[in-house]
This record gives C-alpha cells, structure tokens and sequence, in this order.
C-alpha cells in the first residue's frame, strides 16, 4: 500500500513537472483512471486531446488512441505506458489489403471505425467511433456505396440500423466483444430476471438482439446510471465497472465473461500499469512518431468525423 502511494505521488509530481495531461480510456485498471485528467470513451478521448494545451498528453489507452491523439495534435508530445498495448481490430486490417480494395473499388466510400492503424485512416474517407458509427454512415449520399471497416459486428450493427443496402463490410472482429456467447447472455438473464442488458456494438448480432441498450462504453455508462432501473448485465469490458460504481454505486451490475479468456477484460487495454505510466512519464518514452505527411492524410477524415457532431 505505501508503495502504490508513493508511486501515485511520483507520477502527480512528473505529471505537473512534464506539463502533462493523463488521458485514460474506460478500460484501464481503477487506479489508472483516478489519476487521469479526462476518462472517457475513444470519441470523447480524441475530442479531448485535440484541445489539449500541456505540452505533453500521456495516454493510457491502446496505440491506436495514443496515434489519433498524435494526429489530433501534432505539436504535442504523447506518450504511452506500454508501446505493445494494440487491439486485435488494428492486426485485422493491413492498410496493404484497403489499398487494394481501393484499387478494385474505387467509387467505394471508405469508413473506418477507429481502431485502425493511422496508415489506414490515411486511406479513408471518413472515421467513425462505437458512439457515432450509424451517425456518421447516415451522413454518406445514399446512392454512394460504402466499405465499413474493420470491425464485422460493428458494421453489421450499423447496416441494420441505417437499412443501407449498398454497404460492404470488412471481416474484422475484437477478440474480446465478438467471443461473448449469446447463451451466457441467456443464462445471466435467467440469473438475473430484473436486469436490464447494456452491450457494445462490437458483440455478436445475437446478443445485441438480447440488449434493452448497445451503445460505447460512455454511452452505457451513462444509460445505465440515468435509467431508472436498479440491476444491469453489461455486455463490454469490465473497466467500466469503476465509473458505473462511483456515478449510481446503488445500483447492481453483472458482467458477462466470455470465451477468449473467460473474463470480460481487454488484455491490451490492461497491459498498462502505474509503474509503466510513472516511467513514460519520467523517459517521456515510448512515444508516438509518425512522418507529418502521414498526419496530415490521416487528419482529414477524423476532422471530418469530429466536425459531424
Ligand atoms: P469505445 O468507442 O466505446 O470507447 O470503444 C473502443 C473500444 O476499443 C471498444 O472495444
Ligand atoms: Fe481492441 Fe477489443 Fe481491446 Fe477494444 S476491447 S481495444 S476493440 S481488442
């Protein structure tokens, strides 16, 4: 215990000398996100770290986010507890593979969720998040076909939603939202029979059939501490758990373990510690480096995302 208090004081102290701004994602370990600025889902994460004005952003999140953050806001220096925490989403989608496509479908739209590789936003023409992918699709001229891409669960999700006919979409999946069995979702009903169902757009179609509210990990949160109801089943990863403890700590949740690792926890995500946060803070190392023209390409359809509103 002393120790962890001493390693907070370290990391409080680093992060004023650094001028930094610690920005953690939903699914980080509970003492990461005490010690964040801003938690948030990875929309309000990428909004966040384009108005960043410290001189450093040290982001706990996956390298994907930590890259957006970079490409958000070139000037600043962002750094990552663990340069190794990916998403199975980003391995899903070489940017050789969407260029080809390209090549052989070039009147395609191309909407990329943002768990992609910067090399892949650079390709696309507009960027999405789990909160505002059918948002951003419905703003694409009917008559436009669209390729969504990476995630298949995602895609599908917004295909139903917005009834779109002429949309492909690319077969990606996360390792961790698409391997949550709809039979444990029906077992934990029946446990459970007063609990509403939160889930995330990247599980299965049959278990969002099941769920009273898909939505991002901020927009669980919230639904489930607004709504009057007092027991929940939460179908994401269980880094949520900390805020939905500290807004409505009254209410019951129940999270649903799935077949990958047979818990519901990111191992990307969970990849980052206090100690290595201190240490990137300290190195100011691992950081993201990315050639400026690269930015530049991959800027254009987030900004395009972000002025959608
Ligand atoms: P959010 O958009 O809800 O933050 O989700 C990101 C993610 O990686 C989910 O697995
Ligand atoms: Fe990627 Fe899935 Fe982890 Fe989210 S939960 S960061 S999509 S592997």
């Amino acid at each position: 215990m002393a120790v962890t208090t001493t390693l907070t004081e370290e990391i409080l102290e680093l992060k004023q000398q650094r001028k930094a701004i610690l920005l953690a994602h939903h699914y980080q370990e509970p003492e990461i996100q005490e010690l964040a600025d801003v938690v948030g889902d990875s929309l309000e994460l990428a909004r966040k770290a384009q108005q960043v004005e410290g001189e450093v952003i040290a982001f706990c999140g996956v390298w994907f986010m930590a890259e957006t953050a970079k490409i958000l806001n070139p000037t600043r220096i962002v750094v990552v507890p663990d340069k190794d925490a990916g998403c199975s989403l980003v391995d899903n989608c070489p940017v050789e593979k969407v260029r080809a496509f390209k090549q052989r479908y070039p009147d395609y739209v191309l909407v990329s969720y943002i768990n992609t590789s910067a090399a892949v936003k650079a390709e696309s023409d507009v960027i999405c998040t789990s909160r505002n992918a059918v948002d951003v699709v419905n703003s694409i001229p009917a008559e436009q076909p669209v390729l969504f891409l990476p995630d298949l669960n995602l895609g599908n999700y917004v295909k139903q939603k917005t009834g779109r006919a002429n949309m492909r979409i690319w077969q990606g999946a996360c390792f961790v939202h698409a391997t949550f069995p709809a039979r444990r979702l029906v077992k934990a009903r029946s446990e459970f029979p007063n609990a509403l169902v939160a889930a995330h757009p990247e599980c299965p179609a049959d278990v969002l059939a099941m769920a009273d509210f898909v939505g991002s990990t901020s927009a669980i949160i919230d639904w489930c501490v607004n709504h009057p109801a007092k027991e929940f089943i939460i179908v994401t990863e269980s880094g949520v758990q900390h805020t939905l403890r500290k807004r409505a700590p009254e209410k019951l949740y129940h999270f649903v373990a799935n077949e990958q690792c047979n818990c519901s926890e990111c191992p990307y995500m969970k990849m980052n510690t206090l100690e290595k946060l201190r240490d990137c803070l300290r190195d100011l190392a691992p950081r993201v480096e990315l050639p400026a023209e690269l930015m530049d390409r991959a800027r254009k359809p987030i900004e395009r995302m972000l002025a959608l509103r």
